[in-house]
């Protein structure tokens, strides 16, 4: 069978994953409307979709169902929106441009947004419980306690609470990559693995695999820090140069643009070369990689 090529798979799994949250979040007119108005706000219509690309390359490579990987897709998405809506919020990054529109608080008040980020928490749990997916009950709840623990306060929470614990301050390198790993690498890293999940993978794939994750999440931002400081506001769709604005100790300020360019490539070289027992099965994870280190925005 011929395989599509990288551009036309990733617009294939976006249109997927757009209409599946589109039927999976709750209908705009349904009481509290505005509730969940902003929740469709900050879903739909927006974003790269890297989290729902990475489990669906990860659920392809161990031969997944796709519909199971659809579910697990949109639940890391809703959990990825839920964060930006409140990192957006005047009490954490105080933005007001997100996707190239007004952030969540602007747009319907800082109650609704705050309350928006909950909801949305909550119906990602609920996308990964509603229905089976894994062969053995037991498998589904190791995957809840997987996405759990990397939203918490050992994973994405307690990384947000060191970013914003570190404003003015310089940290160590290793104390930076700590918080990136937990800021952004937790879910990056769940994303991979719940998709991996719902096939039937060997220890030795999914171990291939969280490495491979692990790598990949701390690239991502890395060069999320970079893009921040070299690409301009229409293109990000968020206000550009706000890291150091803000005080905001990052792998640029720490090691200059171009360290920072380079550990990203040696980061997608290491993400690359953990996949290697997958054999061909990792093609589109090792695709994303250099689509994750090379974006524009
Ligand atoms: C931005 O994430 C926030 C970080 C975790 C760095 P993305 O760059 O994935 O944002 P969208 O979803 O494409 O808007
Ligand atoms: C956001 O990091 C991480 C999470 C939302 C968990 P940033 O604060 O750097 O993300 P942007 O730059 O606002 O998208
Ligand atoms: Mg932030
Ligand atoms: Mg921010
Ligand atoms: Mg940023």
């Amino acid at each position: 069978m011929l395989r599509q090529d990288f551009a036309s798979w990733m617009g294939t799994i976006q249109e997927r994953v757009e209409s599946a949250l589109d039927r999976l979040l709750p209908p705009a007119d349904l009481i509290p409307q505005s509730l969940h108005e902003s929740m469709r706000y900050s879903v739909l219509g927006g974003g790269k979709r890297v989290r729902p690309l990475l489990a669906f390359a990860a659920g392809e490579a161990v031969h997944a169902e796709a519909g199971r990987i659809e579910r697990v897709a949109c639940a890391v998405e809703c959990i990825h929106a839920y964060s930006l809506v409140h990192d957006d919020l005047p009490c954490m990054d105080d933005d007001v441009l997100r996707r190239g529109k007004p952030t969540v608080h602007v747009q319907f008040g800082e109650a609704t947004a705050l309350l928006a980020g909950d909801s949305l928490q909550a119906l990602a749990f609920q996308l990964i419980t509603d229905v089976p997916l894994a062969d053995r009950a037991e498998e589904q709840i190791e995957m809840v306690r997987l996405l759990a623990h990397a939203c918490g306060s050992r994973g994405m929470a307690g990384g947000q609470a060191i970013d914003l614990d570190a404003v003015g301050k310089q940290l160590e390198l290793p104390q930076l990559e700590h918080m990136h790993v937990h800021k952004t690498g937790a879910l990056i890293r769940a994303s991979v693995m719940l998709g991996a999940h719902c096939g039937a993978g060997t220890t030795q794939q999914l171990d291939a695999m969280d490495h491979y994750a692990k790598a990949v999440g701390l690239a991502f931002q890395v060069v999320d820090d970079i893009l921040d400081c070299e690409a301009p506001t229409a293109t990000l769709g968020k206000t550009a140069g706000k890291d150091a604005a803000q005080g905001k100790p990052t792998y640029v300020s720490l090691m200059g643009l171009q360290c920072a360019r380079d550990f990203a490539q040696e980061l997608r070289d290491r993400a690359v070369a953990a996949l290697k027992p997958l054999g061909d099965d990792g093609r589109r994870l090792a695709e994303l990689a250099d689509f994750i280190v090379l974006r524009k925005f």
